[in-house]
């Protein structure tokens, strides 16, 4: 069903779009700890925030579209001081109304892939709340395996506390499974 869903680099173009596909998330995803009242750029600021990623070669931004639509999201970032910069971090997300179409697997492995050709990126670190299990399910299928946890680390608005969980892949080694790219 994700046929005709396009993967690419987020162009300075996108600032735009981008912005209101955030905001949109923010809005809508219960598991993410940005709030929409929270995020406050502007396309020019989404601008400018493209533009260092189209330039860090350590971070990229990665869109999922449809019909010129943006519908996903990941983006990375990196510590590039050298004891910690053969790792890599992400968030991503996919639209509401696409989830359950593949779009967020396509994206994971398309960013698994940027990672493993990179010269220095070795591993891939993420931060998922326990309460995750979409996002859990989709880390574990493509071979993240939980390496911590940060117990009650997020509070929601209506009291519940959940644990943080710290889940890493490294692309490059042998003993990484295979992932099923149907
Ligand atoms: C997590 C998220 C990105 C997954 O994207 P998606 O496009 O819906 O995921 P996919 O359709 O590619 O699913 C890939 C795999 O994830 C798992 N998965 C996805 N949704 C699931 C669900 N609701 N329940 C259980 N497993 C699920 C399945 O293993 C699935 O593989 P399968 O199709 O072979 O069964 C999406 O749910 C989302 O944007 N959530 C809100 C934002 C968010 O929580 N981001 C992550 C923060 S850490």
């Amino acid at each position: 069903m994700s046929d005709q869903i396009t993967i690419r680099e987020a162009r300075l173009s996108d600032a735009g779009p981008l912005n209101g596909y955030i905001r949109q998330t923010y809005a809508s995803a219960n598991h993410l700890i940005t709030r929409a009242t929270e995020f406050r750029a502007g396309s020019w600021k989404q601008r400018f925030w493209i533009a260092r990623k189209q330039t860090n070669p350590f971070e990229v931004c990665l869109v999922a579209t449809s019909e010129g639509d943006i519908v996903g999201m990941l983006d990375s970032w990196t510590d590039r001081r050298k004891r910690v910069r053969h790792t890599t971090g992400f968030a991503m997300s996919v639209a509401e109304n696409w989830r359950g179409r593949g779009i967020g697997k396509k994206l994971l492995l398309h960013f698994i892939d940027w990672v493993q050709i990179h010269e220095v990126l070795e591993r891939i670190e993420l931060h998922v709340h326990s309460d995750n299990k979409a996002a859990i399910a989709l880390y574990q299928a493509v071979g993240f395996e939980q390496e911590g946890v940060r117990k009650d680390a997020v509070r929601y608005e209506d009291g519940r506390i959940v644990d943080d969980h710290i889940m890493a892949l490294w692309p490059g080694r042998s003993n990484r499974p295979e992932i099923p790219r149907g």
